[in-house]
């Protein structure tokens, strides 16, 4: 049987394209798991999973946590905010507290860049990693990537513009590394000042012209600006952001062709997207969500397959 060529989730720059396809057609059977009168399977009955949350999270902790349930594993759930690290308990001091209760596997958020590779070279767990500050949101691209397939039949020769705060956003990169293995062509749009400089040293086209980028493209995936990772002005207002950077129906129906919208959530509604376009048909964004629980569970299954041997 094929198997991953990682025994953690750490970020798609340690991913090849057989393992995102693995993960893929995983996924594709979990996907008719989740729509079946019994959503549940018994797979992983003998696993425990820590969820380790020290960031904000709503549809990712969710959809983890769905995605355990579903797979029957034993689940513990905890969040920095009422934790011990608020009293200065280190990340592996707390960590390997709760490895000690006998727990196979790790999810974590965390505000700072490298933290899941960090507590992977430290604690004997099979690590995810649920967003790592700026860095990398592995789960995101691949569900964005699998969503990409299902409407459009392929990522191969696609045209994918990923648009808004391309410096602060962890979707944007792990987009792009998944994008490029998979044979995409990528191209990232925005701001001067939310661009980062060598960007293009990862392969990707660079446009600073909306209107331009969604002429070019098959999709668009619309980013949040994230004022959370901001501590200066990176353009003048928010509305003029929107005038240079936000699609709106008007826009979206003057292209010379119909595009499909993403949009990794939490929308801004009537910043980078309006509602019209949030909620069109051309928009994938409920669709991104529900795969998201797919995606997951295969993740989830895979990695802990090479746990038991
Ligand atoms: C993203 C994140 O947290 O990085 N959201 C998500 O996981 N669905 C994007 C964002 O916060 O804008």
């Amino acid at each position: 049987m094929s198997e991953l060529s990682v025994n953690h989730l750490l970020g798609i720059k340690y991913l090849n394209k057989k393992d995102i396809e693995l993960i893929f057609e995983t996924a594709d059977h979990f996907k008719e798991v989740i729509n079946r009168p019994i959503k549940k399977v018994p797979s992983l009955r003998d696993i425990t999973i820590a969820n380790l949350f020290f960031e904000n999270s709503t549809r990712t902790k969710l959809s983890f946590e769905l995605a355990e349930k579903r797979l029957s594993a034993d689940v513990i759930n905890f969040s920095a905010s009422q934790s011990s690290v608020k009293k200065g308990e280190t990340l592996i001091d707390t960590v390997n507290n709760i490895l000690s209760m006998k727990v196979d596997m790790v999810i974590m958020r965390h505000p700072n860049p490298g933290a899941s590779v960090f507590l992977s070279q430290h604690v004997g767990a099979s690590i995810i990693n649920a967003g790592d500050g700026a860095h990398e949101h592995p789960t995101q691209a691949l569900l964005d990537s699998y969503s990409i397939r299902e409407r459009l039949g392929e990522v191969k020769g696609k045209n994918v513009v990923i648009v808004g705060d391309i410096l602060h956003s962890r979707v944007a990169l792990s987009n792009i590394y998944a994008l490029k293995l998979q044979g995409a062509n990528v191209m990232v749009c925005g701001p001067k000042t939310l661009l980062p400089k060598h960007i293009d040293k990862l392969g990707v086209k660079v446009e600073t012209n909306l209107r331009k980028a969604l002429n070019w493209c098959d999709v668009a995936n619309m980013l949040r600006v994230q004022n959370e990772r901001m501590d200066i002005s990176y353009f003048p207002s928010t509305r003029e952001y929107t005038q240079q950077f936000g699609v709106n129906k008007a826009l979206l129906d003057s292209l010379n062709k119909e595009i499909t919208i993403m949009h990794p959530g939490p929308i801004n509604r009537g910043v980078e997207i309006t509602s019209d376009v949030a909620d069109s048909k051309q928009a994938i964004i409920l669709d991104q969500v529900q795969n998201g629980v797919a995606i997951r569970m295969a993740v989830i299954y895979l990695l802990a397959s090479k746990i038991k041997q």
